[in-house]
């Protein structure tokens, strides 16, 4: 009866997370390594944040090119998992969190997202927002979907690269 009851609040934990965003799919290790070394070179000048960052393995593959990465996650049991394969690397953070309601750190230079179609426009929207509030650019990197109306600075794979800059409201 236990185990029915656990497997039961596992399902239930990973199916609500549906109604907030795209479900647990992780990104590919090898399209990964391919995106950080074509598409957008990370260094330690970057902080990327993954909003919605299940395991951890994007987090994980930037802070092996020592930038600092940090995570949001509605699904607890992927911020234990991730918290725990991560625990090896200092610049890498997990955070419980609806991403929907998450304002980026001050020091975020690059966003990536492995959402769905659904979602995608409402992302970068979020973002856009985001680069509006920080006032300055940020790079967004989608995993799986073009942004509609939204033309790439780069494409790499599965991977498309967009530049997002404040409107230059504030200059006058
Ligand atoms: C397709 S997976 C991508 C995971 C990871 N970014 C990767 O590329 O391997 C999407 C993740 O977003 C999480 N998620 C969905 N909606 C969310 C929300 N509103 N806030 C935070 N995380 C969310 C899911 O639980 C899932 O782990």
């Amino acid at each position: 009866m236990f185990w029915f009851w656990l497997l039961a609040a596992v399902v239930v934990i990973f199916g609500f997370v549906v109604f907030r965003g795209a479900p647990y799919v992780p990104s590919r290790k090898k399209e990964l390594i391919a995106a950080f070394d074509e598409l957008y070179p990370l260094s330690e000048k970057d902080v990327l944040v993954d909003i919605g960052s299940g395991d951890g393995i994007v987090l994980r593959e930037a802070a092996k090119r020592h930038a600092r990465a940090i995570g949001y996650e509605l699904n607890p049991l992927l911020v234990i998992i991730s918290r725990f394969l991560s625990r090896r690397q200092p610049l890498v953070e997990t955070y419980l969190a609806d991403f929907w309601f998450v304002s980026l750190p001050p020091e975020t230079t690059v966003v990536y997202v492995f959402g769905e179609s659904r979602d995608i426009t409402k992302m970068v929207n979020k973002v856009a927002d985001e680069a509006q509030r920080l006032k300055k650019p940020l790079a967004f990197i989608s995993y799986g979907f073009a942004v509609p109306n939204l033309m790439p600075v780069k494409k790499t794979g599965a991977y498309y690269l967009y530049q997002l800059s404040p409107l230059q409201i504030d200059e006058a």
